[in-house]
């Protein structure tokens, strides 16, 4: 049942331990993009996951949810919208902040990128804690967005992020412990 692509993009991810700080074990996706077949068997399965669905914006997250969800964008015709890191946007901006896995931030989305109905797929590279994809659903749903689902490459299910999304469904292709 379960989808034959998963496991050479499982392969390409490295852990690298005590990164960025002692204690933390790493997913680095890098080398997926060193193998193109990988590298867009993971995009295609999103691609044929959220094509049809009637979504008309994808919110990526910064900044390895700005290498998927752009191309996922395009495939299935939906408007790409940067969640930014504080400080990068130019414009008029709403911002939620998070704890993270190691540290805190916050994410900021330019106002009037979404608008009210819309229905928006958020796309990072990993789910940890859950507070990063929290804090996005936050800022679409504070401008009347709908999210219909967040999707990940990886998910760290012993650090429980899944039940911080309040119900919301969560695609993810690894899980990782
Ligand atoms: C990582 C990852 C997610 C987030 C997940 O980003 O890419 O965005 O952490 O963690 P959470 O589920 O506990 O919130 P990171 O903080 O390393 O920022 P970066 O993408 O700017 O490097």
């Amino acid at each position: 049942d379960k989808d034959p692509r998963i496991n050479g993009i499982k392969t390409t991810i490295r852990v690298v331990p005590d990164f960025p700080k002692p204690g933390i074990m790493f997913q680095d996706i890098t080398p997926l993009f060193l193998e193109p077949k990988a590298f867009k068997d993971s995009v295609d399965i999103f691609i044929e996951r959220y094509q049809g669905k009637n979504i008309s914006v994808v919110a990526g997250i910064e900044a390895r949810g700005f290498i998927f969800g752009p191309s996922i964008a395009l495939a299935i015709g939906a408007k790409f919208v940067p969640l930014r890191k504080p400080k990068k946007l130019p414009g008029e901006v709403i911002s939620e902040e998070y704890i993270l896995e190691y540290g805190r931030d916050c994410l900021e989305m330019h106002v009037g990128a979404v608008e009210p109905g819309e229905r928006a797929l958020v796309v990072d590279d990993l789910i940890a804690t859950g507070g990063t994809l929290c804090a996005a659903m936050n800022l679409l749903e504070r401008v009347g967005a709908e999210v219909v689902e967040c999707a990940c490459v990886i998910e760290l299910p012993d650090l429980k992020g899944r039940e911080r999304l309040n119900g919301k469904p969560l695609y993810v292709l690894v899980e990782a412990h």
